[in-house]
């Protein structure tokens, strides 16, 4: 029986998020996604009223630290870890930085680390840097037809030495949805543990790191609707192996502390929590219900329904132009988020960009940091693509003012 039958709005949804309700519309959700007000709200409350140190004996930073500790709750149950810890940290580059140094201490030269190329420079770059320690660096080929770094692949690649892969679920420039669970049984069948950026899967459908089986899993809140902040998952026993990076008098097995050198950020942390509102509203159930698991995966449930009308319309114009070619799955259906990116066989990216930002429509174009796959499918790293990339806040009626655009320029 669905917990929630009574779902908001499209028009209830977009009030929540004033930032969407002005003229431009926003379809650069990739790049960073708006926040509801209460998420907004309450970070301003906490700058104003709780805006204190955490562990020390007084009302103020009582309040304050149960607000951070409430907010790693929130941020465990938004993963789906049972097994684990939520760490978190201004940024996913860092905290895989923060990984990596931490891995840097434990593995033996001569270890191999494998990264698909359809990575984010936040998941290659901190592991690259590890060659100079004599840790070697193998690379997991994306297949320019189908946008994949093919299954076959990793089996061949795979080996006693491999200690790590490292993947994105989603690419934030093909926006297909990588089969992880599949990648995980590989790697753990080697005895290898896997690094997931969730950075663009995290936005469009529930993570559920516990089903998933994986052992790090890292997310930026600012692109799911929150604070400029991000969380990074690290199952028990990956982390048991691990000295964290904090200072040597804290205890090892003060977690997530042990690898939170300096703390979390304490307005970030109540913008994050506060999102637990957002989502049990999204998810339509009765306001002051608490944001469990149920509800986290209703909202999602509902934010991948609203998205694919929008997400399908925009494939199907863009497959239908000439000179267009869409880089990533052509199809929308469940195996794709909306992130669309394409390229034009006459225009170049920033001259369609530039456009239809002068025409109030906010999209990007660029490698994303995306760079080792840029160069891979041969596109010009200086010009990128142009991406559009919407979440459940965006309507038909906003795709439809870029296809409008699009259709003068390209
Ligand atoms: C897929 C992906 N991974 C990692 C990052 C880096 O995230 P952050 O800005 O939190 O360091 C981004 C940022 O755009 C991204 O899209």
């Amino acid at each position: 029986m669905n917990r929630f039958p009574t779902p908001p709005t499209c028009a209830a949804i977009r009030a929540a998020f004033p930032a969407v309700c002005g003229d431009t519309v926003f379809l650069e959700n990739a790049g960073g996604s708006q926040v509801p007000a209460c998420v907004a709200d309450a970070m301003h409350r906490t700058l104003r009223e709780t805006y204190v140190q955490l562990g020390a004996g007084y009302g103020l930073s009582r309040r304050c630290t149960a607000t951070v500790e409430a907010a790693h709750a929130f941020a465990r149950t938004f993963v789906g870890a049972r097994r684990g810890q939520a760490i978190i940290g201004p940024s996913t580059t860092a905290l895989l930085n923060l990984l990596a140094a931490c891995y840097a201490q434990v593995l033996e030269p001569g270890r191999e680390i494998i990264l698909a190329e359809t990575g984010h420079e936040a998941n290659l770059g901190c592991w690259k840097r590890l060659e100079r320690l004599g840790l070697v660096i193998r690379w997991w080929r994306v297949d320019p037809r189908s946008f994949e770094c093919p299954l076959d692949g990793l089996r061949t690649l795979l080996n006693e030495r491999t200690a790590l892969v490292a993947l994105p679920h989603v690419s934030n420039l093909l926006g297909g949805v990588v089969d992880l669970p599949a990648v995980v049984a590989l790697a753990h069948a080697a005895g290898a543990r896997v690094v997931a950026d969730g950075v663009a899967y995290a936005p469009h459908r529930a993570i559920d790191v516990d089903a998933w089986d994986v052992d790090w899993y890292v997310y930026s809140t600012y692109k799911v609707f929150g604070p400029h902040m991000a969380v990074l998952y690290g199952r028990d026993d990956a982390l048991a192996e691990l000295p964290g990076p904090n200072h040597d008098f804290i205890p090892r097995d003060d977690l997530p502390y042990q690898f939170e050198p300096g703390g979390a950020n304490h307005e970030g942390c109540a913008g994050l929590l506060a999102l637990g509102g957002y989502l049990a509203f999204l998810a339509g159930a009765p306001a002051g219900t608490a944001c469990d698991r149920a509800v986290v995966e209703a909202a999602f449930g509902r934010a991948t329904a609203l998205e694919a009308e929008p997400t399908a319309r925009l494939l199907a114009w863009l497959r239908a132009r000439s000179g267009v070619r869409i880089i990533g799955p052509e199809a929308a259906g469940t195996a794709r988020v909306g992130t669309v990116s394409f390229v034009h066989e006459r225009k170049s990216s920033r001259e369609i960009t530039a456009a239809v930002d002068a025409s109030g429509v906010a999209i990007r174009c660029g490698h994303m940091y995306a760079y080792h796959l840029c160069k891979a499918l041969g596109i010009a790293v200086e010009d990128g693509v142009v991406r559009a990339s919407l979440v459940h806040y965006n309507t038909v009626e906003e795709i439809d003012r870029l296809i409008g655009v699009l259709e003068r320029v390209v």
